[in-house]
């Protein structure tokens, strides 16, 4: 097992403990003794392993939730809030997340403002979960068909990841951790996209050695952007690599296509306008991990441009791409409708 420490920059308090490895969840037990509530938030689809988490933390209060992002509302907020009421939950309570990003995203979001702010513990469960939405402090539910748009940046205190929980995520769900894991090589650090050229296939086989070290590299990788950088006022922004188009196609697509497989679409159409040097390996790395490579022929280039100008990211209707300029490089490039355009041409 690998343990970390994320140490915000300056003016955030808190630094994160993070455990990586196969088991790793056994720690656990050491970190929730003084606590004088513990309120175990989890998504109520993955109860084997909650059942787990649980049974390794005496008189866990537990909280399921529903499945899926429409439980990423403030009227859910509404309902945990109530029922840690209901169970006595004081300042000095802990959130423990059981859960995909779906459910850190909600439950980090309580935790950062019950009583002005509890301590949270996260369990990510998902491939995703484990690279990306736990690592940050990024905290978020959605109002109307705005996506994370009420929110805090609030780190944990400590981060259990536990390779062995990916034996059962479906690989479409272990696609969208992929995506966001090649991203991040691709754009900050090119010796991890080495690595993931090699490993990607064993990877795919659930090798668990190869695992435990694919997400170890990709925390890390993270972890050296938002130390930097928390709030995404610039290194951070680099992490959009992929999603300014991609987020676009998601929309236009009704949310039929998935976040992972629309942000791989949109890193190919990103370095395509930009003309990157190392578009060809990163798109074989892709569709290596079984991701899809171009925007749907049915999406008109018009509707996706209104769709990026209208991006909580882009402001004054100018559209920005992160792109790498070589492998593990990136820059911030603004984009005219002609460029796009010529994508579809
Ligand atoms: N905070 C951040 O920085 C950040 C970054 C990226 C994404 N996000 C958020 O993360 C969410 C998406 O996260 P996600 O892709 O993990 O989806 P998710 O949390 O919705 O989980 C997807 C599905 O996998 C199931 N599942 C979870 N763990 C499992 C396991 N070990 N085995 C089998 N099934 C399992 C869940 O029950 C669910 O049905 C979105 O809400 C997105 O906005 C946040
Ligand atoms: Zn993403």
């Amino acid at each position: 097992m690998h343990t970390l420490t994320l140490s915000p920059p300056a003016g955030s308090s808190t630094s994160t403990r993070i455990r990586i490895g196969d088991h790793a969840i056994s720690e656990i037990k050491n970190i929730t003794k003084n606590d004088e509530n513990i309120v175990m938030i989890f998504d109520e689809g993955i109860r084997s392993i909650a059942d787990d988490v649980a049974s390794k933390i005496p008189n866990v209060v537990q909280i399921p939730v529903a499945s899926g992002d429409v439980s990423k509302s403030l009227s859910e907020v509404d309902r945990i809030v109530a029922l840690m009421l209901e169970h006595g939950c004081t300042r000095k309570s802990l959130i423990i997340a059981v859960g995909g990003g779906m459910l850190t995203d909600l439950a980090g979001f309580v935790a950062s403002i019950y009583m002005r702010g509890i301590p949270c513990v996260l369990v990510p469960t998902t491939l995703l979960g484990m690279v990306d939405a736990a690592i940050g402090g990024k905290t978020a539910v959605n109002a109307g068909a705005c996506k994370n748009i009420i929110g805090t940046i609030t780190h944990p205190t400590d981060i259990f990841i536990d390779t062995s929980f990916l034996q059962s995520l479906p690989l479409p769900q272990m696609q969208e951790g992929l995506a966001e894991m090649i991203k991040i090589a691709a754009i900050t650090d090119a010796p991890y996209f080495e690595w993931l050229q090699a490993a990607i296939p064993t990877f795919l086989k659930r090798d668990a050695k190869t695992i435990d070290e694919a997400v170890l590299l990709a925390v890390t990788a993270k972890m050296k952007i938002v130390e930097q950088d928390e709030r995404d006022r610039d290194v951070r922004l680099l992490l959009n690599f992929g999603h300014t188009v991609g987020h676009a196609v998601e929309a236009l697509s009704g949310f039929k296509i998935s976040h992972g497989k629309a942000v791989s679409i949109g890193m190919c159409a990103e370095m395509n306008i930009a003309r990157c040097s190392e578009r060809k390996s990163i798109e074989h790395l892709l569709a290596l991990a079984g991701l899809p490579l171009t925007i749907p022929e049915v999406m008109k280039g018009h509707d996706l441009w209104i769709l990026m100008q209208s991006d909580k990211k882009n402001q004054q209707g100018e559209v920005k791409i992160a792109v790498p300029k070589r492998l593990g490089e990136g820059a911030i490039e603004t984009i005219s409708e002609k460029q796009f355009a010529s994508l579809f041409a």
